[in-house]
């Protein structure tokens, strides 16, 4: 039934068991990444100095905790559209001042033009209902030298990436094999291809991006330097 009933459409916002679960068993995959392409230590090489980077879907926040942990100098703003998740990351990062996270919407975010040397969203693009409106979003939040990092799922992921990526989350064993389904059909399914990543591009007219697949994993990072 638990099942059943999870992400029943990508688009809807996420109900209080789907952040809960979320937070407890597949958050600590993407924060405890050690990917070449991806991992909190690679994403820190695009961030110059002293710099001041959004999270946009920040989800509770363990991502931005482990990069402050790591670059205690960068300020992170964090927003959310799920109230559950803004609570458990205000909590998370309570004693650190330079994360503060709010209630915000990708397709409208609520921080004026060219403000952010770094913008990153991870594993949040699919849930949003007009994908074009989000890119631009970030893209006029970003600083002209900034850079764009996005990242989710992909669409027509292989069986085997799929496995790699179910296997490295905390879900008890004994539902592994479920979730791997209901990851393939609920999660990679509605998310986007290469195909539908370089099409946005074209038509929002960004020339300077690089689009690769995550090693052995189901997910593609776009990464635009406008
Ligand atoms: C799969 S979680 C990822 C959370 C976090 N980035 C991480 O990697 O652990 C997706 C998050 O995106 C948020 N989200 C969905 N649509 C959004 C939107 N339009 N604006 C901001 N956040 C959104 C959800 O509430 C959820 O917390």
């Amino acid at each position: 039934m638990l099942l059943k009933n999870t992400l029943s459409d990508i688009k809807n916002e996420y109900s209080f068991i789907e952040t809960f679960l979320y937070d407890r068993w597949i958050s600590p995959a993407i924060t405890n990444a050690k990917n070449e392409i991806f991992s909190p230590e690679t994403m820190l090489n695009k961030i110059q100095n002293k710099g001041h980077a959004l999270d946009v879907g920040c989800g509770g926040g363990q991502l931005a905790l482990a990069l402050h942990e790591l670059r205690p100098d960068l300020n992170i703003k964090g927003i959310d559209l799920s109230y559950h998740q803004v609570n458990r990351a205000k909590n998370r990062t309570l004693n650190i001042k330079d994360i503060d996270i709010s209630y915000g919407n990708a397709l409208e975010i609520p921080f004026p033009d060219n403000s952010f040397d770094f913008v990153y969203s991870i594993a949040s693009i699919k849930h949003w209902k007009s994908r074009r409106q989000g890119v631009e979003e970030c893209l006029r939040v970003l600083k002209n030298d900034g850079t764009l990092m996005i990242m989710d799922a992909m669409k027509g992921s292989s069986d085997e990436d799929i496995s790699n990526f179910v296997e490295l989350t905390k879900i008890p064993s004994f539902i592994k094999n479920k979730w791997k389904k209901v990851f393939k059909h609920k999660v990679c399914k509605p998310s986007l291809d290469i195909n539908e990543i370089h099409s946005l591009m074209n038509d929002l007219t960004v020339e300077n991006y690089e689009l690769l697949r995550v090693d052995s994993s189901p997910s593609f990072q776009l990464i635009i330097k406008p």
